[in-house]
């Protein structure tokens, strides 16, 4: 017999960071699906490392990680020095700024906690608090996020997503996966997730997770999406963001690009699902987005990484959707459709 249905945990088991007191325990989603294993991080130099090598990924959980690393920072240097702890934390801020360069919820979440380590007290128990309120505010948006996309896929009957935008991505729910989990308590009928290569987020992390929550899924190549799209068994496109630019611009995992341009030529919807906390105030445009380059030998096989081979690969793990290729931008706040820099600051707080 299922358990008793809660609103508050159905179609959501899953949570990728917790705070355990003395430190943040991080599940690693490198070993996902075959390995669950958590890891407990007790330095701000342990958050970064876990965040530059994906232990802990997705825009909103990256910005959740390093505030909790800047918790750590500062009880350690408040431990070694009470009287310059203020000065000495910036080399950590620095070092977390460094971890990953695309997701702005990063550099978001250390400017939150920089503010009120200038303008608080000399004790550091006031960032603990703010850390968790980032965690908490988190899944507070997702959940509003979740409401509102649903509502504008009333009458779809099915959706395409690429990477992973859910709970191992963000506090917990998610943001595009969020939308997906609301919109199947309402009675949407089939979801499909790219597998996102390289690094295979939707195949490996989307997929366990809706398994975990009992959410039926069906994994396609990303090849394979122009010719779904073209099927007519899905009428949106959803993706998460990991910033957005004044403008509406929307960097994402590489690939979402490609599918903006395939949803538009085929007639489809295209939604992006973001907590405002994504949005880049500062920056006009999606080219001034840096856009992350990893290993190529996330690309390339074994073979050809031999002395003497002349082949290479380039790897940009995320792309840059111009705004006037999205149907919607769904945030806590509010949706913006048709984004342009004019309509979408009124999400401005
Ligand atoms: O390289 P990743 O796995 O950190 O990239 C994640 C994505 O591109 C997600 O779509 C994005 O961060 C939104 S997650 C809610």
């Amino acid at each position: 017999m299922p358990d008793q249905f809660n609103p508050q945990t159905a179609h959501d088991s899953v949570r990728a960071l917790q705070w355990v007191g003395e430190a943040l325990r991080v599940l690693d989603q490198r070993k996902l699906p075959g390995s669950i294993e958590y890891e407990d991080f007790d330095s701000a130099c342990g958050v970064a490392e876990a965040i530059r090598s994906m232990r802990v990924r997705g825009a909103p959980a990256i910005g959740i990680a390093a505030a909790y690393g800047v918790v750590l920072a500062a009880r350690k240097r408040h431990e070694q020095n009470p009287d310059t702890w203020k000065t000495l934390i910036g080399q950590d801020l620095d070092r977390l700024a460094a971890s990953r360069p695309t997701a702005v919820n990063l550099f978001w979440a250390l400017e939150r906690m920089r503010k009120i380590i200038d303008t608080g007290g000399n004790e550091p128990a006031a960032l603990l608090a703010a850390a968790l309120a980032i965690h908490e505010d988190d899944i507070a948006a997702n959940r509003r996020m979740g409401e509102l996309g649903a509502q504008l896929l009333k009458g779809a009957s099915g959706v395409l997503t690429h990477c992973n935008t859910g709970s191992l991505a963000t506090g917990g729910y998610g943001t595009a996966l969020g939308v997906i989990r609301s919109a199947w308590a309402a009675g949407l009928k089939q979801v499909y997730a790219c597998e996102t290569r390289p690094w295979l987020q939707g195949a490996r992390l989307t997929l366990w997770e809706l398994d975990q929550d009992r959410i039926p899924a069906r994994l396609i190549a990303d090849s394979a999406a122009a010719w779904l799209m073209r099927s007519g068994k899905v009428q949106w496109v959803i993706v998460g963001a990991d910033r957005i630019a004044a403008n509406g611009d929307t960097a994402n995992k590489i690939g979402t690009y490609s599918h903006a341009v395939n949803a538009r030529h085929h007639g489809l919807k295209f939604m992006v699902v973001a907590p405002t906390s994504t949005i880049d105030w500062e920056t006009p445009s999606g080219e001034a987005i840096a856009i992350e380059e990893r290993d190529h030998k996330e690309l390339l096989s074994d073979h050809f990484l031999r002395p003497g081979s002349v082949v290479d690969a380039w790897n940009p793990v995320f792309d840059t959707t111009p705004a006037g290729l999205i149907d919607a931008i769904v945030t806590e706040r509010g949706v913006v459709l048709n984004p342009s820099a004019a309509n979408l600051r009124e999400l401005k707080a």
